[in-house]
This record gives structure tokens, sequence and C-alpha cells, in this order.
């Protein structure tokens, strides 16, 4: 039975969600989808490294038995009180690097390097980063191509609701001229609970305990997370370029809450909207802002932590996917999705090798 042993970079919400799925649906998922799951490797800024080099794997369940902000490594047998990110990523008998550290949407790092590490270290990697995967996702793409590995990243658009996925592999023959979206949980959750009456600082705390939120909220708020989705996304469905500075952007810190309110008893909904179209020369603009819909449209009725694209198509029309768009093991479903790329691309290459060996034979 194929098997892939796991480093997993930051161990904040999203990758002990992965390690609580690996740890109690492990067997479960190794019958359903054909592989077994080990994590040989964790980092994290405040709890230090844990590392396995003796052929074994980690026991997760006295890890995640300890409350996050207690966790520390030192103690334990391959553990040190110093993440140690690069020996780690690079010398760590690990197939997949999961990285889900904090997003930097100024230039991607730490988690640029960590990818770039990994890949050169011919691992696969697995991210819920944005600022890598929108900064410099070609670049890196490219890298991962020549060094052989997979480099997939569908939590970086809508967590694990395939949006990515389902763009790339069933649009095959359809021309996409665009798309708009509500493409931020905590945005869109905020809206709502200051359409219901609650004051915007109140609605963001609340998005902040429902793990929805950024680290910093700012960039739910203020639009720079959108702004990031809607790059990763025109770059790989429009083909496009985009840089930050190609894609306005204005955040809802531009609306009252009485403005909430007010379009709300007029039948109007508030949505923070990303959206991309491609221009009759073929170039592609961006922006981001919050637009008053009328209740009939698409996006109006999507709500909460849920988010929408829409993507607009020459034989089609528009087709919408819709789901979860934040939340800790809906983003931890993304790298489990990501994992299972990575089998079906080793396992349809390692086919193909079979195959041209039979021919040669
Ligand atoms: N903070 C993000 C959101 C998480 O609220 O949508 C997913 O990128």
């Amino acid at each position: 039975m194929t098997r892939y042993d796991l480093a997993l970079i930051g161990f904040g919400g999203v990758n002990r969600a992965l390690a609580e799925l690996i740890a109690e649906r492990g067997d479960t998922l190794e019958a359903e989808l054909g592989f077994g799951l080990r994590v040989v490797a964790i980092t994290d800024l405040r709890a230090g490294s844990l590392v396995c080099t003796d052929g074994g794997a980690i026991d997760l369940a006295p890890l995640l038995a300890v409350a996050p902000g207690e966790l520390d490594f030192s103690g334990l047998a391959g553990g040190s009180p110093d993440p140690r990110n690069e020996w780690v990523i690079r010398e760590a008998p690990a197939d997949i690097v999961a990285e889900a550290t904090f997003t930097n949407p100024a230039d991607g790092e730490p988690a640029l390097s960590h990818v770039r590490w990994a890949i050169e270290a011919g691992k696969h990697v697995c991210t819920t980063n944005k600022g890598p995967v929108a900064l410099h996702g070609r670049a890196l793409q490219e890298l991962a191509r020549r060094h052989g590995v997979c480099f997939e990243f569908e939590g970086t658009v809508m967590s694990g609701t395939p949006v990515l996925r389902t763009a790339r592999r069933m649009f095959g023959g359809l021309a996409v001229h665009g798309f708009e979206g509500v493409m931020n949980g905590t945005s869109n959750y905020v809206l709502g609970r200051v359409e219901s009456g609650l004051s915007f600082a109140d609605a963001v705390a609340e998005a902040q305990a429902l793990g929805y939120a950024e680290a910093d909220p700012t960039a739910d708020i203020e639009g720079h997370d959108v702004q990031l989705k809607v790059m990763i996304l025109a770059n790989e469905v429009l083909g496009a370029d985009l840089r930050r500075a190609d894609v306005p952007c204005t955040g809802l810190s531009a609306l009252t809450a009485d403005d909430v309110r007010r379009a709300a008893a007029e039948g109007l909904r508030w949505k923070l909207v990303g959206s991309a179209a491609r221009r009759p020369d073929g170039t592609v603009e961006a922006r981001v802002a919050p637009v008053a819909l009328p209740a009939e449209h698409p996006l109006a009725g999507v709500c909460g932590p849920v988010n929408a694209v829409a993507f607009h198509t020459d034989l089609l029309g528009a087709v919408t996917v819709a789901g979860p768009g934040a939340g800790r093991v809906e983003t931890a479903y993304a790298l489990l999705s990501d994992v299972l790329a990575v089998h079906e691309r080793t396992a349809n290459l390692a086919g193909a090798e079979l195959l041209q060996e039979a021919g040669r034979g």
C-alpha cells in the first residue's frame, strides 16, 4: 500500500485540523483513497519542531490532547524549541510538505522560502498560503516542474471547496471570460451580522472566535485577502499575470453599519466582491470592492462563511461554485484534496513508466 509521510509546517488551526483528520480517520481514508498518511515532522513558531528520523511517525494523539497555545516540543524525543524550518523542510524524511503558516501579502515570506526549500529538496508541496501562490505562483509552478514534484494550492481560494480544481479540470472546451465572487468568509460573515444589528467590531470578534479570520483580520476586512484570491484565480483560470497593483482594492471600512442596514431595508445586500474579466485585447482587468447587490443577484444569497464564485463562460453562461470559504477543518480538507492530487499524479506517472517499460520489453 502506498504511504505518504508529511511534514507539517505551521501547527495552527489548519495543520492541526489535518493532524486530527489523520489521527481520527486515517484508516478509513486509507481504505477509501488507497494510500496511508503519516506525519513525520511538525514545526511551529511557538511550539518548536518535532522530527522522526528513525523511520517511525509522530504519535499525534498526545500532541492533539494539549491545548494549542501550550504545546512545547522541546522536551520530546526529536524535539527542539526552535522551529528550524529550513532544516526540517530540507532534511526531514517527508514526501510531502504541508505549508500552512500565516499569509504575508507583502512579499509572501517566510512561506515563499518554505515552498522553495521543499521543492528544491524534491518534496511535493501542498499549501493553503495565499502569499507565495498569488505573488510567485508561476515561478513556483515552473520550479516544481523542473524538480519533478507537485505544487498544489486548492485551499488558497475558498478553503476546501474545489473551485480551482473545478475550473482547471471541468471547463475543458469552455472559454472563460471572467468571474465574480464572494471570496472571504470573514467579511461575508461580518456583513451578515452587521445587517442583523451587531457593530463591525463585535462581528469581527465573532468571526475570529469561529476561526474564519486571519491572525490579523485587517486583510479580511479591507479586501487584501480577496485581492490575493482574485490574483490566484485570474492567473490560473484566465492565464493572467496580475500583480497586487493591478487589482484595485476597496474594503469594508468604506461602509458604515447604517449603510449596510439601510441597504437591507431597500432590498439590497452589500457584498465584498472580487472580480476579473478579459478585455477585448486579451488583457485582464480585476478589482475588489463592496457592491450593493439586488436580491435576485446570484451572489446576494451567499451568506455567512459561505463563499461563491460565478464563472462567466461562452457555452454555459454563468457557472457558480459555492461552498465553505473558511474554517480550520474546511481548509484542512483542501490539504487532503491536494495530497490526493499528488497521489493521482504520481500514480499516473508510475503507470506511464510501466507502460513505457512494457513497450521496451
Ligand atoms: N480569512 C479567510 C476568510 C480564510 O475569512 O475567508 C480563508 O482564506
